[in-house]
């Protein structure tokens, strides 16, 4: 491919340039690959071109990359939103069989096809909000065959929309009712789980890692042990649902593993966040299931920031904690709940989202990083995180406009 430009921009890089503003800027690429980021002025002559796109003084920044989501998933719990409404919590919904064993039968039922027709509309939300990236967890399956489905419906999403796709199998998401509790069938449903499924799905190519949900209503950390250990002798990457509902150390356990990201992290204690600091574990926050949980435990944000712990921000896209298909309105969330700054709510959102994905080829305007960036109406930077509603990006994708 032949060099392409863009000019008449303004720019802000998060992660170098804090929310300023660098007027007159210009970006250029080839390959799918960023070859000049600047100012205008400085551009290299190699680099200029005759059909330079126009970029009308919009705002450049990266893409976003939402690195925690349940996108794929059939149907929804509106019904369980009615009835948190009348006073039921999550855990007694989850423990009378609904939750997230609801989206589960929903999900089973659905065909790859279907799947992928369900989560279009949510990925195209979050690419019309500048989003380039976005993780997708199963663990709605259940079975080798339904989570395979949702790995497969994940794949095909990327494929059919462009959007770059990094597939997570939630191995530990949630136990079928029938082995729940008894010993013996969890231990044995587990231990398929670890040494089956996982390898199995590995070797289809559908694992970019590997996720649990340690909690009361979920799984042990000595559970969570095993699934690790396993994704760790496969050289699979770990990330965890940790210490959302209650402590029980997930920050550190993640930490054990040399986990890419713990997330969630309400209850996150302070030897939690050294294991973090000391292991380069993303804090993922996600203040839309806070929100919608109606929670009233803060994560440690200040002793994170304190401890120098990465932390970005994600949707958490699901039909249940957190039925928001917005990305922009997690970051308005996590700097009006959380007390994150603003220019900490666009670092999580470019380049430490990219750093809980593992990922070191994005999330930044540099030469030599992939072409993914958003160009908005909008003067000021802040402005991504202050507006509610609608404010539409033109996103390129690899250096390829998506449309
Ligand atoms: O990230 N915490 C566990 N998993 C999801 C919720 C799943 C559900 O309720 O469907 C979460 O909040
Ligand atoms: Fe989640």
């Amino acid at each position: 491919m032949t060099n392409q430009l863009l000019l008449n921009i303004r720019a802000c890089d998060p992660a170098t340039m804090g929310l300023e503003v660098l007027e007159d800027a210009a970006i250029a690429w080839r390959d799918g690959v960023i070859s000049y980021f600047g100012p205008r002025s400085d551009l290299p002559d190699a680099l200029r071109v005759t059909d330079a796109i126009d970029g009308g003084g919009r705002l450049l920044t990266p893409a976003l990359i939402d690195c925690h989501t349940h996108l794929v998933f059939a149907g929804n719990r509106a019904d369980e939103f009615a009835a948190r409404l009348r006073g039921v919590s999550y855990q007694e919904i989850a423990q009378a069989g609904g939750g997230i064993m609801s989206s589960v039968r929903q999900t089973a039922a659905a065909s790859v096809e279907q799947l992928v027709a369900s989560a279009l509309p949510r990925a195209c939300a979050l690419a019309r909000e500048g989003v380039a990236t976005i993780e997708i967890k199963s663990g709605y399956g259940l079975s080798l065959a339904a989570e395979r489905a949702m790995l497969q419906a994940a794949t095909a999403l990327g494929a059919q929309t462009g959007l770059q796709v990094k597939r997570t199998y939630l191995a530990l998401h949630a136990l079928p009712p029938e082995v729940k509790n008894d010993s013996a069938l969890r231990a044995a449903w587990i231990a398929g789980v670890c040494n089956e499924w996982l390898p199995a799905l590995v070797q289809e190519g559908l694992v970019d890692a590997v996720d649990a949900f340690c909690e009361g209503i979920a799984f042990s950390p000595d559970e969570v042990r095993q699934l690790f250990t396993s994704a760790h002798s496969l050289g699979v990457p770990v990330k965890l649902h940790a210490d959302q509902l209650s402590n029980l150390s997930g920050g550190a356990l993640a930490a054990e593993f040399a986990a890419l990201s713990a997330d969630h992290l309400e209850y996150l204690d302070d030897a939690g966040i050294a294991a973090m600091r000391a292991s380069d574990t993303t804090a993922v926050l996600l203040p839309a299931a806070f929100y919608c949980l109606k929670e009233t435990k803060l994560p440690p944000i200040a002793s994170l920031r304190a401890a120098g712990v990465t932390m970005a921000v994600a949707s958490d896209c699901n039909p249940g904690t957190s039925p928001q298909f917005s990305l922009r309105l997690a970051m308005h969330q996590a700097c009006t709940l959380f007390g994150l700054s603003i220019e900490e709510a666009l670092c999580g959102t470019t380049k430490h989202a990219a750093t809980a994905l593992g990922l070191t080829d994005r999330g930044q305007l540099e030469a030599g990083l992939r072409a993914d960036f958003a160009l908005w109406p909008v003067a000021h930077p802040a402005e991504l995180v202050y507006w509610l509603g609608d404010v539409p990006a033109a996103l390129w994708v690899g250096g390829r406009a998506f449309s």
